[in-house]
């Protein structure tokens, strides 16, 4: 059976360089791993117990669904003020409120893409503690942190043609689907 990955995707910009990333990876994923991009994350309402008391948003459930039925998460996300975003955090709080926790024990990568030299490592480990209450299982190598994206993304197309940097997410999808082979 082929390892099925979902991609989860922390900006709702249209021209999102973090979407290049992971518009990318199909592609890039090797054999016997196929990689699927989950819902916009930008129907989710904000996260509200009094919401959730009504029962939980179709959105939420849709992307609970598609996760719990994933053998892994890649995590694609820009970093917002050295954190990740707060419509990724709503997501990750709406889905960590869903019954039979979907995330918990899930294998996760995180790539993160920025236009900073940084590539978003700050983001990474915040992002990483709050997956640690998740209980999910973070691949800790290779950190994908993709530093001066604008470069690395053509601007006639819109889509990631940095040789080096399309063999270096290769080289993670790879391991990833290693660590999943090993943990599940
Ligand atoms: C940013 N950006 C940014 N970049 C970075 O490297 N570290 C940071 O802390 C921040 N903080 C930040 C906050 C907010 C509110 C915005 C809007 C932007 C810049 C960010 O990397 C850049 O806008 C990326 O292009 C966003 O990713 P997408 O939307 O292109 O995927």
């Amino acid at each position: 059976r082929p390892l099925k990955l979902v991609t989860l995707l922390g900006s709702l910009r249209k021209g999102s360089y973090n979407a290049a990333v992971a518009r990318a990876l199909p592609a890039l994923a090797p054999d016997g791993v196929e990689v699927l991009a989950l819902p916009s994350i930008r129907d989710l309402p904000l996260y509200d117990a009094d919401v959730q008391a009504e029962g939980f948003p179709p959105a939420v459930i849709a992307l609970a669904d598609q996760i719990r039925a994933a053998d892994g998460v890649l995590i694609v996300t820009p970093e917002y003020n050295y954190s990740l975003p707060g419509v990724l955090k709503n997501a990750i709080d709406w889905l960590s409120r869903v019954p039979e926790q979907p995330l918990a024990g899930k294998p996760v990568a995180i790539q993160t893409a920025s236009m900073g030299v940084i590539g978003g490592a700050r983001c990474q480990y915040h992002l990483r503690q709050v997956l640690v209450f998740l209980d999910c299982q973070v691949l800790n190598k290779p950190e994908v942190m993709i530093g001066a994206v604008q470069n690395k993304v053509d601007a006639q197309s819109g889509e990631l043609t940095d040789e080096d940097t399309r063999k270096f997410l290769a080289g993670q999808l790879t391991s990833f689907a290693a660590f999943i082979r090993r943990v599940s």
